[in-house]
C-alpha cells in the first residue's frame, strides 16, 4: 500500500432497522468499488463501525480518498489523526511505591444506589490490581453486551478474566507488549481506578504517610477500551470504541485524551460522543494541558463535560532553608538525606561563551560541570525548552548536590528526583535570588519530602490545565467544571515503572499505585462523580447530570476565598468553569437545565454550522431554520461574547427537587453591566415542572474587550442553583 495512509469514511448515523452484518457487506463492497478488488479492500480496510453509526477507516490513496468523498452515501473522508493521553508528560509521571494519604476531599464515601457502567477508552487496564476486585458486588446486569476480549492471546498469564466490577475489555490496537487490552502504559488503570476502584488499604512507605485508596464511585462498573498507546491514541480506533461501548450499554463515558481544539466536524470525540449523548450516555473528557494559554481547551463540544484540573489540600512539599533562615517551599518526591551546600546561579555555572537566556534556563549544553559539582544550582527552569529528565539526569552524573528549578506552571506537580530538589514557584525563586544577590556567599539546606495535609488555599487551578474559550464556541463557558487533577494517587499497570530510580531505566521502581497529574486525572474524578449522581437517578439525560455538577461546584476554596490560579492571582472561571465538583451536592441539584438532542442541532445551525457539516457530527439530515438567530442553548452557564446593546438570554428549569419548591434570584453582575432576572422567583407545584425565565444585560457603559464574570444564583431553603456568567464588549 505504498503512497496510502490511513483516513477515516464516515457514512451516517445508523437506521435502526438495518442489521450490522448488512452495513459491514455494503462498505466492504464501497471499498471494493474504489480500490479495485475484494481482496485489496480487505487488505486496506481497518475498523468498520456498523452499531451506533456506519463508516471505516481504511489505508488509501489521496486519489482514492478523494473519489470515495465525492461517492454517494460518503459524508465525510478526513485523515485518521493521533491523539494524546492528557497526563503531563510521561518523563514527568512520578511515584511513590504504596503510598496513599486521601486528601478531605478525595475520601468521603458516597453510597451506591441503581447499578452504573462505565466505559473508559484509554491504554488499557490492570486486572488484577486490588482496585478491580469484585468483592460484595452484584451479578452484572443482563443488559450488558460488552466483552472481556482475549482474542490473539496465546501467553495464559496475560488473559483477562473480567469480573463483576471490570465488566469488559477490549482492544484496538496490533501495537504494545499484550495482545488485549492489559495495560502496558499505565495511564489507563490509573484513570479506571479513579472512577470506580474498590477500597484498597494502603501501608505507608518513605514516610509521606498511610490510608485508603478508591475510586470516585466505588460502585461503579468499569469497561475498558483500548484505543491508545503511548505512542498516542488513532481516531479511528476512538470512533471503534465509541461504536461498542454504545452498543454494549455503557451508561457514561470517561475519555482522558484529546489533541488540539478542533471543529467539530473534524473531531472524533465530538463525533462519537454526539452518537453517546443521542443514547442518554454522558461523555466526560479531559480538557487538555495545554494552559495557562488562552483558548487551548479542547475537547469542548457543548454535549461534553469538559474538564479541568486543579490541586487537592494534600502537598508533597519540599522545604528548602536558606541561609538567611528563611523558608521556601517546593514540590518533588526527594528520598535523599537532609543536603546543604552552597547556592550557584545557572548564569554563573555556565560556560563563558553561554548566552545568558540559555545559562538561566540552565541548558545542559551551556552548564560547565565542573562549577555545577558539589553546589546546589538554581534553574529559571523551563519544561520545554529542556525536558526535566535530561536536566536531572546530566546534573545527577556531574556531581551536583542539589537542584531547585522555578517554574510557576509545572510547580504543582511531584516528580521524583534524583538528587536532592524541587520544584518551586517563581514567587519563591525571587526571595531566592534576593538572597542570593544580597550576599556574597550564599548556602541552603534541602530536606526529603513531607506529605502536607490541609493546605490552604485548595483548590488552585493547575496552571497545565487548558484555558477557555473554545475557539468553536465562543458563546459557551469552557471548560464546564474543574476536579482534582494534580499530584493524584491511584492504581497502576504492574508493567510498567512508576520511576527510574537512576534515570536509565537500568533500576526500575514498581508500584501497585502511582501520582500523577493532568486534566487526564480530573476527567475520571468528574466522571465517577457523574456515575455517582446517575446511579441515583438513573433516567436523567446526560445534560441533567452535567448542569447537576455544574450548578452546585464550588467557587470558592478551602479558605472560602475566590478559586486561585496556579500563579496567586484570581482564576476566572475560563479556567474552572462553574468550579470544582461536589458530588454529594450534585445528587440533589433541586434545578436542572436540561437539553434535549435537537436543541444541539439547533445550536451548531445557529453557530454557522451548514447542514453537510452538522451531517457528519450527526449523521443526520439537518434543515436549518432560514435565520437560526443568535446563538443559544438551554446551559448552565451564560456566555456572550460581543455584548453591545441591552441583551436577553431565556434559560429553563426543570425542577428536581421537591414539588413545592420555591427559588429566589440572586445576581451578581459583571463589571459594567445591569442584570435584570424575571422573574425573580420561581415557585414550582410540582417535580418535573419547567419554568422559563429571561436574564437581560443592559450595559451600563461601552464594554471593554476583555470578558467580565458574573453569577446568578437561584435559592431555596437548601439548595443553591449557582450559574457562572461571561460577557465581553
Ligand atoms: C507470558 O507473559 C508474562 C507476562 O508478560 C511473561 O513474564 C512471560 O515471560 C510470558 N511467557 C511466555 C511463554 O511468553
Ligand atoms: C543517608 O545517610 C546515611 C547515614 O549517613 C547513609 O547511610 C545513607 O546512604 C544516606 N542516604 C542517601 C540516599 O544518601
Ligand atoms: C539566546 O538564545 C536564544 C535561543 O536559544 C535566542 O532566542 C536569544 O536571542 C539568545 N540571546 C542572546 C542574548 O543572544
Ligand atoms: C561582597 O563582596 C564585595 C567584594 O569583596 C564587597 O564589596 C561587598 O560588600 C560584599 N557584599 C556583601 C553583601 O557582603
Ligand atoms: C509495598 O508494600 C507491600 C506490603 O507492605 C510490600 O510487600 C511491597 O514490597 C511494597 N512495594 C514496594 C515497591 O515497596
Ligand atoms: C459547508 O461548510 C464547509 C466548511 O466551511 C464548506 O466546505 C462546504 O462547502 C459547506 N457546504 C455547503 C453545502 O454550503
Ligand atoms: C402553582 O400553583 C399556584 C397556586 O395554585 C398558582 O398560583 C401558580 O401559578 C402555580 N405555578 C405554576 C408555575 O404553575
Ligand atoms: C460609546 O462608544 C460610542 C461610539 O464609539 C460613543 O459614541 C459613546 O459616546 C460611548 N459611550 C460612552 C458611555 O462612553
Amino acid at each position: 500500500m505504498a503512497g496510502s495512509k490511513k483516513y477515516v469514511v464516515y457514512t451516517g448515523g445508523k437506521r435502526e432497522d438495518v442489521d450490522p452484518a448488512t452495513v459491514v457487506s455494503s462498505l466492504a463492497s464501497m471499498l471494493a468499488g474504489i480500490v479495485g478488488s475484494d481482496d485489496e479492500a480487505t487488505a486496506s480496510m481497518g475498523f468498520t463501525y456498523k452499531k451506533a453509526f456506519t463508516g471505516f477507516s481504511a489505508w488509501l490513496t489521496e486519489d482514492q480518498a478523494e473519489t470515495l468523498s465525492a461517492t454517494p452515501g460518503v459524508v465525510k473522508v478526513f485523515p485518521n489523526r493521533m491523539l494524546q493521553l492528557q497526563t503531563t508528560h510521561s518523563w514527568d509521571f512520578v511515584g511513590t511505591p504504596n503510598v496513599t494519604v486521601p486528601s478531605k476531599n478525595e475520601s468521603k464515601t458516597l453510597p451506591a444506589a441503581a447499578d452504573v457502567i462505565v466505559g473508559v477508552l484509554d491504554t488499557g487496564v490492570w486486572p488484577e490490581s486490588k482496585s478491580f476486585s469484585d468483592a460484595g458486588m452484584s451479578e452484572v446486569p443482563a443488559r450488558w453486551k460488552g466483552t472481556c476480549d482475549n482474542k490473539g492471546v496465546t501467553n495464559a498469564s496475560v488473559i483477562i478474566n473480567c469480573n463483576k466490577k471490570l465488566i469488559g475489555a477490549r482492544n484496538y490496537l496490533t501495537d504494545g507488549e499484550f495482545k488485549n487490552a492489559r495495560d502496558d502504559a499505565g495511564h489507563g488503570t490509573h484513570t479506571t481506578s479513579t472512577i470506580g476502584g474498590a477500597l484498597v488499604p494502603q501501608v505507608s512507605e518513605f514516610g509521606l504517610g498511610a490510608g485508603t485508596a478508591r475510586g470516585g464511585f466505588p460502585g461503579a462498573r468499569v469497561a475498558m477500551y483500548r484505543v491508545c498507546s503511548e505512542a498516542g491514541c488513532a481516531s479511528d480506533a476512538i470512533l471503534a470504541a465509541f461504536d461498542d461501548a454504545i452498543d454494549d450499554g455503557v451508561d457514561i463515558l470517561s475519555l482522558s485524551l484529546g489533541g488540539l481544539p478542533l471543529a467539530y466536524d473534524e473531531d472524533p470525540i465530538a463525533i462519537g460522543s454526539f452518537h453517546a449523548i443521542e443514547r442518554k450516555i454522558l461523555v466526560s473528557c479531559a480538557g487538555g494541558n495545554s494552559g495557562p494559554a488562552a483558548s487551548s481547551v479542547s475537547n469542548g463540544a457543548p454535549w461534553i463535560l469538559t474538564v479541568a484540573a486543579s490541586t487537592i489540600d494534600r502537598h508533597f512539599s519540599v522545604d528548602i532553608k536558606l541561609g538567611n533562615d528563611k523558608t521556601l517551599q517546593g514540590t518533588a518526591l526527594n528520598f535523599e538525606n537532609i543536603t546543604s551546600a552552597s547556592l550557584i546561579l545557572g548564569k554563573d555555572a555556565s560556560l563563558s561563551s553561554a548566552n545568558s537566556t540559555q545559562a538561566s534556563l540552565c541548558l545542559v549544553t551551556v552548564l560547565d560541570p565542573a562549577k555545577v559539582k558539589g553546589k546546589i544550582i538554581v534553574c529559571e527552569f523551563d519544561p520545554l525548552v529542556i525536558p526535566t529528565i535530561i536536566l536531572l539526569k546530566s546534573l545527577n552524573n556531574w556531581g551536583a548536590a542539589g537542584v531547585i528549578l522555578g517554574n510557576d506552571v509545572i510547580a504543582d506537580i511531584v516528580r521524583y528526583f534524583p538528587l536532592p530538589g524541587a520544584f518551586i514557584k517563581k514567587a519563591a525563586l525571587k526571595d531566592l535570588l534576593a538572597y542570593t544577590s544580597s550576599s556574597n556567599s550564599t548556602a541552603a539546606t534541602i530536606f526529603p519530602t513531607k506529605t502536607v495535609l490541609d493546605v490552604e488555599p485548595a483548590p488552585t487551578v493547575a496552571g497545565f490545565s487548558s484555558r477557555g474559550p473554545h475557539i468553536e464556541n465562543l458563546d459557551i463557558l469552557k471548560p464546564d467544571i474543574t476536579a482534582p487533577g494534580v499530584n493524584i494517587l491511584a492504581a497502576w499497570s504492574a508493567a510498567v515503572p512508576v520511576f527510574l530510580e537512576d534515570l536509565d531505566a537500568t533500576k526500575p521502581v514498581f508500584s501497585d499505585f502511582n501520582i500523577i497529574s493532568g486534566t487526564s486525572m480530573a476527567c475520571p474524578h468528574a466522571t465517577g462523580a457523574a456515575a455517582y449522581v446517575k446511579s441515583i437517578h438513573p433516567d436523567w439525560s446526560p445534560a441533567a447530570i452535567k448542569s447537576a455538577l455544574m450548578t452546585t461546584a464550588k467557587s470558592v476554596d478551602n479558605e472560602k476565598k475566590p478559586l486561585k490560579d496556579f500563579d496567586g492571582s484570581d482564576a476566572t472561571p475560563f479556567a474552572f468553569g462553574a468550579g470544582q465538583i461536589s458530588p454529594l451536592d450534585a445528587a440533589n441539584p433541586g434545578l436542572v437545565y436540561d437539553t434535549s438532542v435537537e436543541e444541539y442541532l439547533l445550536h451548531l445551525c445557529a453557530s454557522g454550522y451548514n447542514a453537510t457539516q452538522i451531517a457528519v457530527i450527526s449523521g443526520r439530515t439537518v434543515r436549518c431554520p432560514e435565520s437560526p438567530g443568535a446563538p443559544k442553548l438551554n446551559y448552565p452557564s451564560v456566555t456572550i461574547p460581543e455584548l453591545k446593546n441591552q441583551t436577553s438570554v431565556v434559560r429553563t428549569v426543570t425542577n428536581v427537587g421537591a414539588p413545592k419548591s420555591v427559588y429566589r434570584a440572586i445576581g451578581s453582575p459583571p463589571l459594567g453591566i445591569e442584570l435584570i432576572v424575571s422573574p425573580g422567583t420561581l415557585a414550582f407545584n410540582a417535580t418535573g415542572q419547567k419554568i422559563a425565565y429571561t436574564l437581560t444585560f443592559v450595559p451600563l457603559q461601552n464594554l471593554s474587550k476583555k470578558w467580565a464574570f458574573g453569577e446568578l444564583i437561584w435559592t431555596s431553603d437548601s439548595i443553591s442553583v449557582r450559574s457562572p456568567l461571561a460577557v465581553k464588549g
